[in-house]
């Protein structure tokens, strides 16, 4: 085949979609009685805003952005993630001034290029949430729970939240200073690029996914040993307040996440059936972010969820299933198809699902099109239907059929809908 998607980005079929639609629309109510209200940037920006933001020494920025220079020799990225974009337009349309606490959600792609695998794409779907203004661990308890009441909300419950604290621009500057030395001492058991990592910023060192880097860091220093008291302050309330909302976590002290911007809380949800990427929700506090970006110095703190390894969750528990026609109207004249055409549009003007075939089939063939898309009932009507008033109506499910009359048919199938909706039956 000449033309197919490119490597890491693909099609989502309306098989799937079905499941897309589901979280879009659960997410967006719980996004609502959070208070999140939606924004939306562009796809593209200036590659700057990722450099600086996500930290010129981590594997995205080093190795993942898709980059180009336009005809004016500007440097522009396909966004990788949406909280530098979002930070972006808080400052630039100074939206906390509308508002002291301000939280914003966001739905849409986002591009690495990564190397291809299961749950690893490089055009990938987020649901991102950043709240800003509140310093406070009662924020960083809320924006967790708002994750793990999604997941909730969704059937999804056997999923392990792990929590971290990477402590401050007071605290941190020490820890580094520490890990640095205990790195260098153990340099010859490092890979290239960590070693390089050990004197620029060692605590990417944590994110090597080499075993034999793994074993180094398994014993490197602690960064709960070198919080001070603000932030170990800080990051004990946040395990009081999770624990008084029941959310269980797990302390994960080498969680450093694989962005430069996180300060206090860092948090991942996990799940053990997606093998490698086991990742399905990622985020933290970045208090330092609006400043560096230009902005007043707010605190805020943020969330990103991968739609497709959400989907992957849900299409193994059986996912969602498609929507089936709710009525398919076989006419079998040309003069009873003309009728029938009236009546299927102020049917699916009403809100139903209405669908014929104007190929003046057979009633065979119509009936066997009606059972392929899964309609729930199919009107007959014929010229005999048309001259005597009285059409078929066939319950496809019950497999019964009944005389209807066709005076009124176009409100009674609505009212027929409108009770089987009601019942729950449908
Ligand atoms: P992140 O951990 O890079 O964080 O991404 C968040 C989630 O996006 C991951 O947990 C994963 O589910 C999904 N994801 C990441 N890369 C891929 C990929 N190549 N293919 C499929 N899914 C992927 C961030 O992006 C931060 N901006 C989150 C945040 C928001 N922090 C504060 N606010």
């Amino acid at each position: 085949m000449e033309f197919t998607t490119i490597k890491g980005f693909k099609d989502i079929l309306p098989e799937e979609v079905v499941n897309w639609q589901v979280i879009e629309s659960k997410s967006r109510s719980l996004f609502a009685s959070f208070g999140f209200q939606e924004i939306k940037t562009p796809l593209m920006e200036k590659n700057k805003i990722f450099s600086r933001s996500i930290g010129e020494d981590t594997d995205i920025v080093s190795k993942e952005m898709y980059s180009l220079k336009d005809s004016k020799g500007h440097l522009l990225t396909l966004r990788p993630e949406a909280t530098a974009s979002v930070v972006r337009a808080y400052i630039q349309h100074r939206l906390y001034e509308n508002y002291p606490v301000q939280k914003l959600f966001s739905i849409g792609p986002m591009f690495r290029h990564e190397r291809p695998q299961k749950g690893r794409f490089r055009q990938f779907y987020q649901i991102n949430a950043e709240m800003f203004g509140d310093p406070g661990p009662k924020s960083d308890a809320e924006t967790i729970a708002l994750a793990i009441y999604l997941f909730e909300s969704l059937g999804l419950e056997e999923l392990r939240l792990h929590i971290n604290s990477l402590g401050c621009v007071e605290c941190r500057p020490r820890f580094r200073e520490k890990l640095n030395r205990y790195l260098i001492d153990k340099r010859d058991l490092l890979c290239t690029d960590c070693r390089r990592r050990s004197e620029t910023n060692p605590l990417r060192v944590f994110d090597c996914k080499l075993e034999t880097c793994k074993r180094v860091v398994s014993d490197a220093p602690s960064v709960m040993d070198f919080l001070c008291k603000p932030c170990r302050d800080h990051f004990e309330s946040l395990q009081a307040y999770l624990k008084s909302l029941g959310i269980a976590f797990i302390l994960n002290h080498r969680l450093v996440r694989g962005l430069d911007y996180y300060t206090r809380t860092t948090f991942e949800i996990q799940t053990d059936r997606l093998g490698a990427q086991n990742a399905v929700a990622g985020g933290g506090r970045y208090d330092g972010l609006v400043k560096l970006l230009g902005g007043p110095d707010h605190p805020a703190i943020g969330f990103a969820i991968g739609v497709e390894r959400l989907v992957s969750l849900l299409l193994e528990d059986g996912g969602s299933k498609r929507r089936k026609p709710d009525l398919f109207i076989a006419a079998l004249s040309e003069k009873s198809q003309d009728t029938c055409f009236t009546w299927a549009h102020s049917l699916r003007k009403s809100g139903m699902w209405v669908e014929m075939d104007y190929g003046l089939k057979g009633l065979k063939a119509q009936m066997k099109k009606a059972g392929r898309l899964g309609a729930k009932r199919v009107l007959i009507v014929g010229e005999d239907e048309l001259t005597s008033g009285k059409g078929i109506l066939r319950d496809m499910e019950a497999k019964s059929q009944e005389e209807v009359g066709l005076d009124n048919i176009v409100a009674d199938l609505n009212n027929l809908n409108t009770i089987k909706d009601n019942n729950g039956t449908e």
